[in-house]
C-alpha cells in the first residue's frame, strides 16, 4: 500500500510518455507567447476588482504590498523554471510532483491546481460580469437587469439574483475557441494583452496627475495584521504566473523559453500593478475602495468619465484573456491527470483536425461556468489563492526533495540559492495562507477530501503506474 501511494515517474518515463501520448499536441509556443501567456493570465479581475478590498485593509501600503506577493512569486516561479526546465511538459506543478513526492501527493497537486485555475477562474467571470454591466451603464447608457447579471449567492445570503448570465456565457464561448486550436488562442490572446496593459496604463497615465499625497497618509491604517490580509488579497492578482509551465509540453524550446517566460512576465507584472495601487489610492481614500469595481468607480469620483470607459473597456478584455488562459491550463491539468489514467482516459483525447484536448477543455469549461452562474466574487478568490498557496509550497519542496535524491539530473535552468530561496518561498506561502480566513480553510479542506475519495475509490486502481 504504501509502495503504491508513492510510486513515482521518472523524468525518462515522463518524457516518453509525453512523446508516445502526447505529440499530438502542437509544438508552436516560443517566449513572447509565453509571456503574453503569463500577463494574459495574472493581469484579470484581481488588479480591477479585488485591489479594492486589499487596499481597504491594507491602506495605501497595498503599493508595498506588491513587491512583498512579488518576492514571493520569483521564488517560487524560480522553483516552477527549474521543474519546468528539467520535466517539460504539460500538467505543471502536478507532474513535478509525480517526480518528486510519488502519486498520491501528484494527485494532491493536481487537485489543488484544478482548485487554483477553476476556481480563479469563476472570481474573474464575475469581476467579468460586473465590469460588462460597468461598461453599457457608462458607454451605451443602457442598465442591464440585476436578477441576469449579479450571484445567486453573496457572503452565503441569496441575493434574490436568479442567475449571472453574462459569467456563464463568457465561459462557453471561450471553451468553443480553446477546442479550436492553440494558434488561434494564442493570436487572440497576443491582442488581447496589448489592449489590456494599454488600459492599466491609460489609468496610471491618466490619473496620475489627480493624486492628492494626504490621501496616503496615514500608510498603514489597520496595522501589520491589516497589512497581511491585504496582501493575501493581493495574491489573488499575481495567481496565473504557473500556467506558463503548464503550456511547456507546446513550446518550442520549453528549456530556455519556459524560465524566462515566467520571469519576464513576473517583472512586468509587478511594475504595473505597483503603479495601479500608488495612484489609486492616490486619487481617493482608500475606505472607499471596498467594491466590485473600485478603478472604475474611483474615476468616476473624481470626475474622470473619459479615463473610466476606456479602462472599464480594457478590464472587460483583459478578463477576458485571463479567463482564456486559465481554462487552456486547467484543460491540460486535467488532461495530464488523464493520461495517467488518475482521471477518465476520455479527457486525455486529442481532437484530429484541431489538436488540442478538446473532451478537458470542455469538462473544464462546464465545471467553471455553471458555478461562476451562481456564486460571488470573494468566496472564489479566497478559495482560488489557498489552493494556489498550498501548491506552490510544495512545488518548493519538491525542488530541495529533487536536489538530494536525484542531484545530477540534468537541469538546463537551476534555483539560485538552493536551499534559500526555495525555503524562502515556502516561509512566504504559508505567512500568506495564513492572512486567509478560516472559511477559506474549511472550504479548502473539503475540497481535499473530496480529492482523496475520488483518489482511493477511482484514481489508485486505475493508475497507469500500476499496470505497470
Ligand atoms: N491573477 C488573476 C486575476 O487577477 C487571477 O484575475
Amino acid at each position: 500500500m504504501k509502495n503504491q501511494l508513492f510510486r513515482k515517474k521518472s523524468v525518462s518515463q515522463i518524457l516518453s510518455d509525453s512523446a508516445t501520448h502526447g505529440s499530438g499536441l502542437a509544438k508552436v509556443l516560443g517566449v513572447r507567447d509565453l509571456v503574453s501567456l503569463g500577463i494574459a493570465a495574472i493581469v484579470g479581475a484581481g488588479i480591477f476588482s479585488t485591489i479594492g478590498l486589499a487596499a481597504f485593509n491594507g491602506g495605501p501600503a497595498v503599493s508595498l504590498l506588491f513587491v512583498f506577493v512579488a518576492f514571493a512569486c520569483v521564488f517560487t516561479a524560480l522553483s516552477y523554471a527549474q521543474f519546468a526546465s528539467t520535466v517539460p511538459v504539460s500538467g505543471s506543478a502536478y507532474t513535478y510532483a509525480y517526480v518528486a513526492f510519488g502519486e498520491l501527493f501528484a494527485w494532491i497537486i493536481g487537485w489543488a491546481l484544478v482548485l487554483e485555475y477553476a476556481v480563479s477562474n469563476m472570481a474573474v467571470a464575475v469581476g467579468f460580469s460586473a465590469y460588462l454591466a460597468d461598461v453599457f451603464d457608462s458607454v451605451f447608457g443602457i442598465h442591464l437587469p440585476r436578477e441576469l447579471t449579479t450571484p445567486m449567492f453573496a457572503g452565503g445570503q441569496a441575493t434574490g439574483a436568479w442567475f449571472n448570465l453574462p459569467a456563464f456565457i463568457v465561459l462557453m464561448v471561450l471553451t468553443w475557441l480553446l477546442v479550436r486550436g492553440v494558434r488561434e488562442s494564442a493570436r487572440t490572446n497576443n491582442i488581447m494583452v496589448l489592449v489590456k496593459v494599454g488600459a492599466v496604463l491609460a489609468f496610471i497615465i491618466g490619473a496620475a496627475s489627480a493624486v492628492d499625497a494626504s490621501n496616503w497618509t496615514p500608510y498603514m491604517p489597520n496595522g501589520f495584521s491589516g497589512v497581511i490580509t491585504g496582501a493575501a488579497i493581493v495574491f489573488f492578482t499575481y495567481i496565473g504566473f504557473d500556467s506558463v509551465s503548464t503550456a511547456s509540453e507546446e513550446c518550442r524550446n520549453p528549456q530556455r523559453d519556459v524560465p524566462m517566460g515566467i520571469i519576464g512576465t513576473l517583472l512586468i507584472c509587478t511594475v504595473l500593478y505597483i503603479g495601479v495601487a500608488v495612484v489609486l489610492t492616490g486619487i481617493v481614500d482608500y475606505q472607499t475602495l471596498s467594491n466590485a469595481a473600485p478603478v472604475a468607480n474611483a474615476l468616476k469620483e473624481i470626475g474622470l468619465d473619459n479615463v473610466r470607459r476606456i479602462v472599464s473597456v480594457g478590464a472587460l478584455i483583459g478578463m477576458v484573456s485571463s479567463l482564456l488562459v486559465f481554462q487552456y491550463g486547467q484543460a491540460r491539468v486535467w488532461f495530464a491527470m488523464s493520461r495517467d489514467r488518475l482521471m477518465p482516459s476520455s479527457f486525455s483525447k486529442v481532437h484530429p483536425v484541431h489538436k488540442t484536448p478538446h473532451v478537458s477543455t470542455w469538462v473544464a469549461g462546464l465545471f467553471v461556468a455553471i458555478p461562476a452562474g451562481i456564486w460571488d466574487i470573494g468566496t472564489f478568490a479566497d478559495l482560488s489563492s489557498i489552493g494556489t498557496l498550498f501548491a506552490f509550497a510544495l512545488v518548493s519542496a519538491g525542488v530541495l526533495v529533487l536536489r538530494k535524491r536525484d542531484p545530477h539530473l540534468p537541469r538546463k535552468f537551476r534555483v539560485p540559492f538552493v536551499p534559500v530561496v526555495p525555503v524562502l518561498s515556502i516561509v512566504f506561502c504559508v505567512i500568506l495562507m495564513a492572512g486567509l480566513p478560516l472559511e477559506a480553510w474549511i472550504r479548502f479542506a473539503v475540497w481535499l477530501v473530496i480529492g482523496l475519495v475520488i483518489y482511493f475509490t477511482f484514481g489508485r486502481k486505475h493508475s497507469a503506474l500500476a499496470e505497470k
